[in-house]
């Protein structure tokens, strides 16, 4: 298995190019079960979660074709000929389950594997389920899939969401958009990815308005039509990339970074020091003198502070001046980060849904272990500010989200490498 060896202490400075997000792509290439005609996305990152996305549209009939080296997905779905998400791809990503309302929207019938995906706790998808029955599905659960129906076609519903998810706000959206009737979605996910698929949605003929807020009203129609779209710029390869320059000094442009996407998460870089600018092409990011300041931070639903950054977060501030209290609200289980953190040298105390960060002079390199997407960039960003080499295993799962991030971090001057495994 492939490791990541980092040497830290080289200051950086130049550009990186930010890729289309993988989470909005994830629920964008569903949606051309939608229609029968091409959906094209532009835009699109390389990353193994898209090809297994390919791999399931793949598996369900429809055509997907990678053009332009990955940037461009070309697909087809005028012939679906299998309704069934299987197990052996469904476990490798959650995200598998956002086939289930385009299918049963386009047939009136779907089954669909329980998901796996990163370990972060409990992650059920009662609310997609219950957000689809309000739209008149018929749902069984059997030998660890779901089985869905609606014999007459779906139909319009309200769907109050006791709490605020993305996904089940993305599969009841697309589901809605062929629905007979309107449909109303309450505490609706406020998320850019929302407004991307709604975008391209529209673009395929659907009848769309409030995504952005957290009331979205859906007027289905008769069918969709073909489109192309260009996938919204990745918000959290965005912040991720934000930090390194926070963390290890000097000055990086994030090209095609934008302030909308990551306000929340720029809030916390000012009031810990760190100096973000717009640019023609981007954010540019710089560290002021001195060092990092200790700031509290907690996750919540856009637009405030992602869950997805936290952890990379959580590496900035171990060598900040004072204390940091992180509070995760999305995920129960999404501090697996600390003790590998630890290793290296960092003072952080796990208290339930709390971390307490004292921040130490300066980190220094080990062996550390990779446990989930996010967690294994957040151990990188420690590396580049260690004393010393961390090597960092099991980096399938940095494959899944990062593009390029060995050659996008070295292109800015950082000292990493990719070491083949045996
Ligand atoms: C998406 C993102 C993920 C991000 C998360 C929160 C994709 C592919 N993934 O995941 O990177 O961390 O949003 O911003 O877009 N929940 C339930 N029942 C459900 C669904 C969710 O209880 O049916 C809970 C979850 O356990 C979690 C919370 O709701 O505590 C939010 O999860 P959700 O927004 O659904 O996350 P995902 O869409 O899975």
């Amino acid at each position: 298995m492939d490791s990541i060896l980092v040497t830290g202490g080289n200051e950086l400075s130049g550009q990186i190019p930010i890729a289309g997000a993988k989470n909005a792509c994830l629920t964008l290439m569903p949606a051309t079960l939608l229609s029968d005609e091409p959906l094209t996305l532009t835009n699109a990152p390389r990353l193994s979660d898209i090809k297994t996305m390919t791999e399931l549209l793949q598996s369900l009939g429809a055509e997907v074709t990678s053009l332009q080296d990955g940037k461009v997905l070309a697909m087809s779905s005028h012939n679906i000929s299998n309704h069934t998400a299987d197990y052996d791809i469904v476990r490798k990503m959650r995200a598998s389950i956002l086939v289930l309302g385009p299918m049963l929207a386009r047939d009136g019938h779907a089954v669909v594997s329980l998901p796996g995906g990163c370990a972060i706790g409990a992650r059920p998808v009662d609310l997609h389920l219950k957000g689809l029955e309000a739209l008149g599905a018929e749902l069984e659960l059997k030998d660890g899939y779901i089985h869905a129906k609606a014999p007459g076609g779906l139909k319009g519903g309200i769907v109050n969401f006791p709490l605020v998810s993305v996904g089940a706000t993305e599969n009841v959206l697309m589901a809605a958009t062929l629905a007979k009737g309107t449909t109303v979605i309450n505490n609706a996910a406020r998320e850019p990815e929302i407004v991307d698929l709604a975008d391209c949605l529209r673009r395929m003929g659907a009848q769309i308005d409030g995504d952005g807020t957290s009331t979205i009203t859906i007027q289905g129609v008769e069918r969709l039509h073909g489109a192309t779209h260009p996938v919204v710029t990745d918000r959290i390869e965005l912040g991720t990339n934000m930090l390194a320059p926070a963390i290890c000094g000097g000055e990086v442009e994030l090209l095609g970074g934008r302030i909308d996407l990551v306000a929340a998460f720029c809030e916390k870089l000012d009031a810990a020091g760190i100096l973000v600018e717009e640019t023609d092409k981007g954010l540019k990011v710089a560290r002021r003198n001195g060092r990092i300041r200790a700031v509290d931070v907690i996750t919540e639903p856009f637009p405030g502070f992602p869950t997805d950054l936290q952890a990379q977060m959580m590496a900035l501030l171990c060598t900040a001046e004072g204390t940091s209290v992180l509070e995760e609200r999305i995920f129960e289980n999404r501090f697996m980060h600390a003790p590998e953190l630890i290793r290296m040298g960092a003072q952080i105390e796990v208290h339930g849904g709390m971390a307490t960060v004292t921040g130490v002079d300066r980190l220094k390199g080990a062996p550390v272990m990779a446990t989930d997407l996010r967690a294994s960039v957040s151990l990188i960003l420690a590396g580049l500010a260690a004393e010393g080499e961390t090597v960092v295993s099991r980096v399938y799962h940095l494959d899944r989200g990062y593009e390029h991030v060995v050659g996008k971090l070295s292109s800015v001057g950082a000292k990493i490498e990719r070491i083949k495994g045996q």
